[in-house]
Protein backbone atom coordinates (compact mmCIF):
# COMPACT_ATOMS: atom_id res chain seq x y z
CA UNK A 1 0.00 0.00 0.00
CA UNK A 2 1.00 3.41 -1.11
CA UNK A 3 2.56 5.74 2.37
CA UNK A 4 0.21 8.16 3.44
CA UNK A 5 3.47 10.23 3.77
CA UNK A 6 6.24 9.78 1.87
CA UNK A 7 9.52 12.24 1.99
CA UNK A 8 12.19 11.85 -0.45
CA UNK A 9 15.83 13.11 -0.88
CA UNK A 10 14.82 16.01 1.62
CA UNK A 11 17.73 18.41 2.25
CA UNK A 12 17.58 21.85 4.25
CA UNK A 13 19.82 24.53 4.96
CA UNK A 14 19.89 27.63 6.85
CA UNK A 15 21.74 30.00 6.10
CA UNK A 16 23.34 31.80 9.15
CA UNK A 17 26.03 34.61 9.54
CA UNK A 18 28.46 32.00 9.93
CA UNK A 19 27.81 30.21 6.59
CA UNK A 20 25.45 27.44 5.46
CA UNK A 21 24.45 25.18 8.40
CA UNK A 22 23.08 21.61 7.05
CA UNK A 23 19.70 20.75 9.50
CA UNK A 24 18.69 18.21 7.21
CA UNK A 25 20.41 15.87 4.85
CA UNK A 26 19.47 13.73 2.32
CA UNK A 27 16.07 12.43 4.14
CA UNK A 28 14.28 9.66 3.13
CA UNK A 29 11.05 8.62 5.23
CA UNK A 30 7.67 7.01 4.98
CA UNK A 31 4.52 7.10 7.17
CA UNK A 32 1.88 4.74 6.88
CA UNK A 33 -1.85 4.82 7.96
CA UNK A 34 -2.24 3.89 11.17
CA UNK A 35 1.01 4.09 12.72
CA UNK A 36 2.78 5.66 14.98
CA UNK A 37 6.54 6.46 13.65
CA UNK A 38 8.89 7.45 16.21
CA UNK A 39 11.74 9.96 15.40
CA UNK A 40 14.79 9.74 17.85
CA UNK A 41 18.43 11.74 18.27
CA UNK A 42 19.95 14.23 20.20
CA UNK A 43 19.31 17.25 20.07
CA UNK A 44 19.97 19.11 16.89
CA UNK A 45 20.07 16.39 14.89
CA UNK A 46 16.77 17.53 12.92
CA UNK A 47 14.06 16.36 13.77
CA UNK A 48 11.96 19.59 14.31
CA UNK A 49 12.86 20.86 11.24
CA UNK A 50 11.88 18.29 9.48
CA UNK A 51 8.64 18.46 10.75
CA UNK A 52 8.61 21.81 9.92
CA UNK A 53 9.63 21.30 6.27
CA UNK A 54 6.38 18.45 6.34
CA UNK A 55 4.17 21.32 7.75
CA UNK A 56 5.95 24.11 5.06
CA UNK A 57 6.54 25.99 7.95
CA UNK A 58 10.04 26.81 7.48
CA UNK A 59 10.89 29.85 8.28
CA UNK A 60 12.45 30.91 4.28
CA UNK A 61 14.37 32.76 4.82
CA UNK A 62 17.19 31.72 6.84
CA UNK A 63 15.96 27.84 5.35
CA UNK A 64 16.25 27.03 1.92
CA UNK A 65 15.31 23.44 0.68
CA UNK A 66 17.79 22.26 -1.16
CA UNK A 67 16.11 18.94 -2.78
CA UNK A 68 13.47 17.15 -1.87
CA UNK A 69 9.84 16.14 -2.57
CA UNK A 70 7.44 15.01 0.68
CA UNK A 71 4.22 13.44 -1.41
CA UNK A 72 1.51 13.08 1.33
CA UNK A 73 -2.09 11.21 -0.56
CA UNK A 74 -0.13 12.11 -3.59
CA UNK A 75 0.28 15.89 -3.73
CA UNK A 76 3.82 17.13 -3.28
CA UNK A 77 3.53 19.61 -0.72
CA UNK A 78 6.47 21.34 -1.18
CA UNK A 79 5.02 22.57 -4.86
CA UNK A 80 1.35 22.81 -3.65
CA UNK A 81 0.25 26.62 -3.65
CA UNK A 82 -0.80 28.18 -0.16
CA UNK A 83 -4.37 28.62 -0.18
CA UNK A 84 -4.65 24.50 -0.68
CA UNK A 85 -1.35 23.94 2.15
CA UNK A 86 -4.10 26.29 4.70
CA UNK A 87 -7.23 24.12 3.98
CA UNK A 88 -4.80 20.93 4.67
CA UNK A 89 -4.01 22.19 7.58
CA UNK A 90 -5.17 21.18 10.78
CA UNK A 91 -8.11 19.10 9.41
CA UNK A 92 -6.06 16.35 7.56
CA UNK A 93 -1.96 17.36 8.96
CA UNK A 94 -1.36 18.88 12.25
CA UNK A 95 1.37 19.23 14.07
CA UNK A 96 2.12 19.58 18.55
CA UNK A 97 4.57 21.90 18.45
CA UNK A 98 7.66 21.68 20.68
CA UNK A 99 6.73 25.64 21.48
CA UNK A 100 3.11 25.98 22.46
CA UNK A 101 3.01 29.55 21.69
CA UNK A 102 3.84 28.64 17.82
CA UNK A 103 0.29 27.68 17.40
CA UNK A 104 -1.84 30.05 19.57
CA UNK A 105 -2.51 33.53 19.15
CA UNK A 106 -1.90 35.54 22.03
CA UNK A 107 -4.56 37.42 20.92
CA UNK A 108 -7.38 35.48 21.72
CA UNK A 109 -9.08 33.80 24.00
CA UNK A 110 -8.72 29.89 24.06
CA UNK A 111 -12.38 29.04 23.55
CA UNK A 112 -12.53 31.30 20.57
CA UNK A 113 -9.24 29.80 18.99
CA UNK A 114 -10.73 26.30 19.22
CA UNK A 115 -14.33 27.03 18.40
CA UNK A 116 -12.80 29.23 15.29
CA UNK A 117 -10.48 26.19 14.22
CA UNK A 118 -13.85 24.17 14.53
CA UNK A 119 -16.21 26.33 12.15
CA UNK A 120 -13.86 26.66 9.61
CA UNK A 121 -13.37 23.17 8.24
CA UNK A 122 -16.68 22.44 9.39
CA UNK A 123 -19.26 25.79 8.94
CA UNK A 124 -22.14 23.87 9.03
CA UNK A 125 -21.82 23.90 12.90
CA UNK A 126 -23.16 26.23 15.30
CA UNK A 127 -21.08 28.86 17.23
CA UNK A 128 -22.44 27.29 20.70
CA UNK A 129 -21.85 23.63 19.75
CA UNK A 130 -18.80 24.58 18.47
CA UNK A 131 -17.94 25.85 22.28
CA UNK A 132 -18.86 23.08 23.54
CA UNK A 133 -16.50 20.67 21.93
CA UNK A 134 -14.35 23.17 22.35
CA UNK A 135 -15.33 22.47 25.92
CA UNK A 136 -15.18 18.78 25.55
CA UNK A 137 -11.68 18.62 24.16
CA UNK A 138 -10.25 20.08 26.90
CA UNK A 139 -11.68 17.92 29.38
CA UNK A 140 -10.63 15.04 27.60
CA UNK A 141 -6.53 16.57 27.13
CA UNK A 142 -6.95 16.49 30.95
CA UNK A 143 -7.58 20.52 31.54
CA UNK A 144 -8.79 21.45 35.05
CA UNK A 145 -12.05 23.73 34.62
CA UNK A 146 -12.41 23.70 31.27
CA UNK A 147 -15.60 25.71 31.62
CA UNK A 148 -13.63 28.88 33.01
CA UNK A 149 -10.20 28.29 30.74
CA UNK A 150 -12.56 28.78 27.22
CA UNK A 151 -12.44 32.41 28.40
CA UNK A 152 -8.61 32.98 28.88
CA UNK A 153 -6.26 33.68 27.10
CA UNK A 154 -3.13 31.95 26.24
CA UNK A 155 -0.80 34.20 28.56
CA UNK A 156 -2.94 33.30 31.39
CA UNK A 157 -2.27 29.27 31.47
CA UNK A 158 0.73 27.72 32.42
CA UNK A 159 3.16 26.40 30.01
CA UNK A 160 1.22 22.59 30.86
CA UNK A 161 -1.65 23.95 30.19
CA UNK A 162 -1.72 26.02 26.77
CA UNK A 163 0.24 22.42 25.95
CA UNK A 164 -2.85 20.78 26.18
CA UNK A 165 -4.55 24.00 24.30
CA UNK A 166 -2.70 22.77 21.91
CA UNK A 167 -2.70 19.35 21.22
CA UNK A 168 -6.54 19.54 21.40
CA UNK A 169 -6.34 21.70 18.74
CA UNK A 170 -4.44 19.40 16.84
CA UNK A 171 -6.40 16.07 17.27
CA UNK A 172 -9.73 18.12 16.96
CA UNK A 173 -10.28 17.88 13.50
CA UNK A 174 -9.20 14.04 13.55
CA UNK A 175 -6.41 14.64 11.13
CA UNK A 176 -5.01 12.13 8.88
CA UNK A 177 -1.73 12.98 9.87
CA UNK A 178 -0.39 14.37 13.18
CA UNK A 179 3.07 15.29 13.92
CA UNK A 180 3.80 15.23 17.85
CA UNK A 181 7.11 17.16 18.64
CA UNK A 182 8.26 16.37 22.32
CA UNK A 183 4.34 16.71 22.76
CA UNK A 184 4.24 15.57 26.72
CA UNK A 185 7.78 16.91 27.60
CA UNK A 186 6.18 19.48 29.94
CA UNK A 187 3.36 17.69 31.15
CA UNK A 188 3.55 15.94 34.29
CA UNK A 189 3.11 12.31 34.43
CA UNK A 190 -0.74 11.90 34.91
CA UNK A 191 -1.65 14.23 32.27
CA UNK A 192 1.54 12.38 29.71
CA UNK A 193 -0.24 9.47 30.12
CA UNK A 194 -3.66 10.80 29.40
CA UNK A 195 -2.47 11.94 26.27
CA UNK A 196 -0.73 9.52 25.18
CA UNK A 197 -3.56 7.37 25.44
CA UNK A 198 -5.23 9.70 23.21
CA UNK A 199 -2.54 9.64 20.55
CA UNK A 200 -3.46 5.87 20.46
CA UNK A 201 -6.87 6.26 20.32
CA UNK A 202 -6.35 8.70 17.10
CA UNK A 203 -4.35 5.90 15.56
CA UNK A 204 -7.35 3.49 15.91
CA UNK A 205 -8.97 5.78 13.86
CA UNK A 206 -6.06 5.29 11.39
CA UNK A 207 -4.38 8.44 11.75
CA UNK A 208 -0.49 8.29 11.14
CA UNK A 209 1.02 9.66 13.96
CA UNK A 210 5.46 11.27 13.11
CA UNK A 211 5.91 10.85 17.25
CA UNK A 212 9.06 13.25 18.14
CA UNK A 213 10.76 12.48 21.56
CA UNK A 214 13.97 12.11 23.44
CA UNK A 215 12.60 9.74 25.63
CA UNK A 216 12.99 6.35 24.60
CA UNK A 217 10.77 4.82 27.26
CA UNK A 218 7.85 6.63 25.46
CA UNK A 219 9.11 5.34 21.85
CA UNK A 220 8.57 2.02 23.51
CA UNK A 221 5.45 2.25 24.54
CA UNK A 222 4.45 4.54 21.37
CA UNK A 223 5.67 3.80 18.42
CA UNK A 224 5.63 1.03 16.00
CA UNK A 225 8.64 1.49 14.02
CA UNK A 226 11.55 4.06 14.74
CA UNK A 227 13.70 6.44 12.80
CA UNK A 228 16.94 7.39 14.49
CA UNK A 229 18.34 10.59 13.08
CA UNK A 230 22.24 11.75 13.68
CA UNK A 231 23.73 15.04 12.76
CA UNK A 232 21.23 15.74 9.85
CA UNK A 233 20.67 12.03 8.93
CA UNK A 234 18.31 9.16 8.93
CA UNK A 235 21.55 6.17 10.92
CA UNK A 236 19.01 3.21 11.44
CA UNK A 237 15.31 2.97 11.09
CA UNK A 238 13.10 -0.28 12.15
CA UNK A 239 10.29 -1.78 13.46
CA UNK A 240 10.21 -0.89 17.62
CA UNK A 241 10.78 -4.82 18.67
CA UNK A 242 13.74 -4.81 16.69
CA UNK A 243 15.35 -1.55 17.16
CA UNK A 244 15.50 -2.29 20.85
CA UNK A 245 16.39 -5.75 21.04
CA UNK A 246 18.71 -5.56 18.61
CA UNK A 247 20.08 -2.52 17.42
CA UNK A 248 22.35 -2.51 14.23
CA UNK A 249 23.82 0.67 14.08
CA UNK A 250 26.44 2.00 16.65
CA UNK A 251 24.84 4.61 17.46
CA UNK A 252 21.38 3.06 18.44
CA UNK A 253 24.01 1.05 20.39
CA UNK A 254 24.97 3.84 22.29
CA UNK A 255 21.92 5.34 22.74
CA UNK A 256 20.00 2.41 24.29
CA UNK A 257 22.88 1.64 26.39
CA UNK A 258 22.50 4.61 27.80
CA UNK A 259 18.74 4.30 28.48
CA UNK A 260 19.44 0.78 29.84
CA UNK A 261 22.16 2.29 32.37
CA UNK A 262 19.32 4.75 33.82
CA UNK A 263 17.03 1.78 34.40
CA UNK A 264 19.39 0.00 36.09
CA UNK A 265 20.61 3.14 38.11
CA UNK A 266 23.95 1.95 37.39
CA UNK A 267 26.88 4.26 38.85
CA UNK A 268 28.96 4.36 35.74
CA UNK A 269 26.22 6.21 33.51
CA UNK A 270 26.88 4.60 29.85
CA UNK A 271 27.13 8.00 27.33
CA UNK A 272 28.48 8.26 24.20
CA UNK A 273 32.02 9.45 24.13
CA UNK A 274 32.59 12.60 22.64
CA UNK A 275 30.56 15.34 20.64
CA UNK A 276 28.16 15.95 17.92
CA UNK A 277 30.39 17.53 15.24
CA UNK A 278 29.17 21.03 14.13
CA UNK A 279 26.22 21.43 11.62
CA UNK A 280 28.28 24.14 9.88
CA UNK A 281 30.81 21.81 9.16
CA UNK A 282 30.47 18.19 8.92
CA UNK A 283 32.91 15.79 8.56
CA UNK A 284 33.36 13.93 4.92
CA UNK A 285 32.61 10.51 5.99
CA UNK A 286 30.13 8.95 8.54
CA UNK A 287 29.23 11.61 11.12
CA UNK A 288 29.36 9.72 14.21
CA UNK A 289 32.55 8.10 13.33
CA UNK A 290 34.77 10.17 15.29
CA UNK A 291 32.79 8.86 18.23
CA UNK A 292 32.09 5.36 16.86
CA UNK A 293 34.20 2.35 18.90
CA UNK A 294 34.01 0.63 15.08
CA UNK A 295 35.44 3.45 12.74
CA UNK A 296 38.28 2.58 10.42
CA UNK A 297 39.53 4.41 7.91
CA UNK A 298 36.92 4.57 5.46
CA UNK A 299 34.37 5.21 7.96
CA UNK A 300 35.89 8.85 7.84
CA UNK A 301 36.33 9.26 4.36
CA UNK A 302 32.73 8.35 2.92
CA UNK A 303 29.38 9.02 4.21
CA UNK A 304 27.76 5.41 4.66
CA UNK A 305 24.67 5.42 2.24
CA UNK A 306 20.97 4.28 4.22
CA UNK A 307 20.51 0.43 2.92
CA UNK A 308 17.86 -2.62 3.42
CA UNK A 309 19.57 -4.71 6.24
CA UNK A 310 16.96 -7.05 6.83
CA UNK A 311 13.38 -6.93 5.44
CA UNK A 312 12.07 -4.02 7.52
CA UNK A 313 15.56 -2.64 8.54
CA UNK A 314 17.44 0.26 6.81
CA UNK A 315 20.77 0.94 8.23
CA UNK A 316 23.47 3.81 7.40
CA UNK A 317 26.91 2.11 8.47
CA UNK A 318 29.50 0.53 6.73
CA UNK A 319 30.64 -1.92 8.79
CA UNK A 320 27.10 -3.24 10.42
CA UNK A 321 27.58 -6.69 8.84
CA UNK A 322 30.65 -7.22 10.69
CA UNK A 323 29.52 -5.64 14.14
CA UNK A 324 28.93 -8.20 16.58
CA UNK A 325 24.90 -8.74 16.90
CA UNK A 326 23.52 -6.08 18.75
CA UNK A 327 22.71 -6.43 22.54
CA UNK A 328 21.85 -3.62 25.04
CA UNK A 329 24.73 -5.10 27.82
N1 LIG B 1 15.74 29.26 12.56
C1 LIG B 1 16.94 28.65 12.57
N2 LIG B 1 18.05 29.32 12.18
C2 LIG B 1 19.27 28.71 12.15
N3 LIG B 1 19.46 27.42 12.50
C3 LIG B 1 18.40 26.71 12.89
C4 LIG B 1 17.09 27.28 12.97
N4 LIG B 1 16.22 26.33 13.40
C5 LIG B 1 16.97 25.21 13.60
N5 LIG B 1 18.28 25.43 13.30
C6 LIG B 1 19.38 24.47 13.37
O1 LIG B 1 19.02 23.32 12.63
C7 LIG B 1 19.54 22.15 13.26
C8 LIG B 1 18.42 21.17 13.51
O2 LIG B 1 17.56 21.73 14.49
P1 LIG B 1 16.25 21.03 15.03
O3 LIG B 1 15.48 22.07 15.74
O4 LIG B 1 15.57 20.31 13.92
O5 LIG B 1 16.83 19.97 16.07
P2 LIG B 1 16.03 18.90 16.93
O6 LIG B 1 16.49 17.55 16.52
O7 LIG B 1 14.58 19.18 16.86
O8 LIG B 1 16.60 19.19 18.41
P3 LIG B 1 15.84 19.20 19.82
O9 LIG B 1 15.83 17.76 20.24
O10 LIG B 1 16.71 20.03 20.68
O11 LIG B 1 14.48 19.77 19.64
C9 LIG B 1 20.25 22.62 14.52
O12 LIG B 1 21.62 22.72 14.23
C10 LIG B 1 19.63 23.97 14.78
O13 LIG B 1 20.54 24.81 15.46
MG1 LIG C 1 13.21 19.85 18.18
Amino acid sequence: MQPLVQITNLSVVFDTEDGPLTAVDDLSLELRRGEVLGLVGESGCGKSVTALALMRLLPRPPARILSGAILFDGMNLLGLPVAQLRSLRGRRLSMIFQEPMNALSPLHKVGDQLAETILLHDPKISGADARNRAREWLLRVGMPDPELRLDDYPHQLSGGMRQRVMIAMALMLHPDVIIADEPTTALDVTVQAQILDLLRAMRERDTAVLFITHDLGVVWEMCDRVAVMYAARIVEQAPRAMLFDSPCHPYTRGLLRSVVSLVNRDATLTTIEGQVPSALHYPPGCRFAPRCPYAQPRCLETIPPLEPAGEERLVACWRWRELPPGDRE
